[in-house]
């Protein structure tokens, strides 16, 4: 089960940028914005750039790429934020002077039924 793990400390992200770590099998994108730490998954959904390279304004963060923005608190894809993308978020807390971030544990693998990974002998 996840528990939240230690990325960086305060003052390693610079106020109004962002910054990625490893976390949980999947790369996270810390941010420090008016003061306050969040974190959503750093591999754009749309090609896979690092959002933590992007410049951030207005809550959002612009991805380095193409530009699609996306909500540094929620994930919200802010061009489109009826949409059903969005990008996952999560849980970010300060404990002493170390930032910690809650990521969910990677989905397990379960072959499909008909699948020759379900059967060993075929
Ligand atoms: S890779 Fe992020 S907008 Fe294209």
């Amino acid at each position: 089960m996840a528990d939240f793990q230690t990325v960086a400390r305060t003052g390693d992200i610079p106020a109004g940028e962002g910054r990625a770590w490893p976390v949980n099998g999947r790369m996270v994108a810390v941010f420090f914005i008016d003061g306050e730490y969040t974190a959503i998954n750093d591999t754009c959904p749309h090609m896979g750039a690092s959002l933590a390279t992007g410049h951030v304004e207005d809550g959002g963060v612009i991805c380095p790429w193409h530009a699609w923005r996306f909500c540094v608190r929620d994930g919200t894809w802010l061009d489109n934020p009826t949409a059903k993308l969005r990008n996952d978020a999560y849980e970010v807390r300060v404990v002493g002077d170390e930032i910690q971030v809650l990521v969910p544990d990677p989905p397990s693998h379960t072959p499909p039924t008909d699948s020759p990974e379900a059967d060993p002998a075929s």
